[in-house]
């Protein structure tokens, strides 16, 4: 990539998964029809590559939302980015259509978002982390900052690093893993969202190794690792450690879905703090800790496979959490307290797969200098605007924007795909308009 010190953007992007991927391609399309330039834009991605959480592209995962919630078709149908238009330019539309399915693969999905950033003409700087932001110029704590300075690192940087000054910043580093709690991850003990590159690790180098392994945690990641593990370990012996008493479904139905509709995100905005709290307490179950049927089913078929050949591979753990992990010799030893009696128990694992979720968007890391800047409400979290632009100290005249890390204010779609290509039209009108 290319990199002008000197040159103003009107727009930086940090990090470049699916939601700056939908900015970029919004700014594209928004953009280039007035016949003006369009604004200096550029994105940094600290992976080498596009990669869309990558550690659980498993084989039979779906996705979890229809095709038609791309990259753009929310905001515009008729858009050459779109997930029909990928599959007709693959020759594969028909046959799409004959499989009837609203839920394609993941790795048809990341496919479709590979040749979408290849379609692009914005600039992205891969391997380039972005380690803080911070006002350009005067350092006078009271002086209006008109223009905001990018730090950026990467090994394929002139040095190491470039500085890029900007208008705007828009922040989407995705989720944050989250581990039980006084839990470290090493090379036994791995969190959900490294799964499949630990597991090539070991598949090619210590696969003997691999012969008691527990799966923690009740939601989509833990079910669809256990049924992988399942099928790819026979000799294996799995424990699956849950707090409730079974895998819960994955409320897809079509009412409750109605929460992911881009006009819910009013609702949510304008709603009162009961209104949202209600939201939360009835709605969680659409996406936190729950399972998709297919998934449920399928796993439950394979474990009363194995009852019938008399031979039983899984251990369930119901009504169970992990209190502590710890290391002895080569051996992982895990703490579990039982929900029902309050009972510890310890047990021995050569791997420990931890599916215990994430933790929403944190802007903090990157804002760095710039976070002083930024208000928050009672409970500290940042105040957002409707344009997902944070409140900011009157004299910091330069745009924040966040897609992710908007739950308390935008709702459960927040760290989605639902409201994606809507949230990204929205941000790039009000740049546009910002600006003026
Ligand atoms: P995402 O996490 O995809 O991208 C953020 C990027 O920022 C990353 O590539 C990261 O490397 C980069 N980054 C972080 N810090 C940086 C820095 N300082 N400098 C530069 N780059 C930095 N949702 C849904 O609606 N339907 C679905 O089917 C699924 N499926 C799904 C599967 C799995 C396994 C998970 C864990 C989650 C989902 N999700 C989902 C939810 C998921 O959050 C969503 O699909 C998108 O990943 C959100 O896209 P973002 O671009 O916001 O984050
Ligand atoms: P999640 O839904 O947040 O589930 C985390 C699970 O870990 C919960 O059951 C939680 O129980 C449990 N847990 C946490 N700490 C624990 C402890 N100490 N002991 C025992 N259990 C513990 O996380 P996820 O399954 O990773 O899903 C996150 C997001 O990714 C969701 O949006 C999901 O839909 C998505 N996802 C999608 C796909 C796909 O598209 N195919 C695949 C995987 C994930 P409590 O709730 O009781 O704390």
């Amino acid at each position: 990539m290319e990199l002008s010190e000197a040159l103003t953007h009107d727009v930086v992007g940090i990090g470049f998964g699916p939601s700056n991927l939908s900015l970029a391609i919004a700014l594209e399309e928004l953009c280039g029809t007035t016949g003006e330039p369009g604004p200096a834009a550029a994105f940094f991605e600290r992976k080498p590559s596009l990669g869309w959480h990558r550690g659980m592209l498993l084989p039979d995962a779906k996705m979890q939302i229809s095709f038609l919630k791309d990259l753009v078709t929310f905001r515009n149908p008729a858009s050459r980015f779109s997930f029909v238009s990928y599959l007709h330019a693959k020759g594969r539309l028909p046959r799409f259509v004959n499989n009837q399915d609203f839920f394609p693969t993941r790795q048809e999905f990341h496919d479709y978002l590979e040749w979408a950033q290849a379609q692009l003409s914005t600039p992205v700087g891969y391997g380039c982390e972005v380690t803080g932001i911070r006002p350009a110029g005067d350092d006078t704590a009271a002086a209006p900052v008109e223009l905001l300075r990018v730090e950026v690192r990467g090994a394929g940087l002139p040095g190491g690093s470039a500085r890029l000054h900007t208008r705007n910043v828009v922040i989407s580093t995705g989720l944050v893993p989250r581990m039980p709690d006084g839990v470290e991850r090493d090379e036994r003990i791995w969190h959900s969202s490294e799964f499949l590159d630990r597991f090539r690790e070991w598949e090619t180098e210590r696969a003997g190794e691999m012969r008691r392994i527990a799966v923690v945690g009740a939601g989509q990641s833990a079910a669809e690792i256990l049924r992988f593990l399942h099928d790819r370990l026979p000799g294996a012996m799995l424990t699956a450690i849950l707090p409730p008493y079974g895998y819960a479904i994955a409320d897809n139905t079509p009412f409750a879905n109605e929460i992911f509709d881009p006009a819910a995100v009013d609702d949510y905005y304008y709603g009162s703090d009961e209104s949202r709290d209600m939201i939360w307490k009835h709605h969680r179950n659409t996406n936190y800790s729950v399972v998709d049927d297919e998934v449920i089913k399928s796993l439950y078929e394979r474990v009363y496979g194995d009852e019938v050949k008399g031979r039983r591979r899984v251990e369930f753990l119901n009504l169970a959490r992990v209190e502590g992990v710890k290391r002895v010799a080569d051996e992982t030893r895990i703490t579990v307290r039982s929900l029902s009696t309050d009972a510890f128990r310890d047990i021995d694992v050569d791997v420990l797969v931890c599916a215990t979720g994430y933790d929403p968007m944190d802007p903090a890391p990157v804002l760095g200098e710039l976070d002083a800047y930024c208000l928050r409400d009672a409970r500290g979290r940042y105040r957002v605007e409707r344009d997902y632009r944070i409140l900011t100290r009157p004299e910091l005249r330069c745009g924040i924007y966040l897609q992710g890390g908007t739950e308390h204010t935008h709702g459960l779609s927040s760290s989605l795909l639902s409201n994606l290509a809507v949230r990204s039209g929205e941000i790039v009108n009000s740049l546009l308009t910002r600006q003026g």
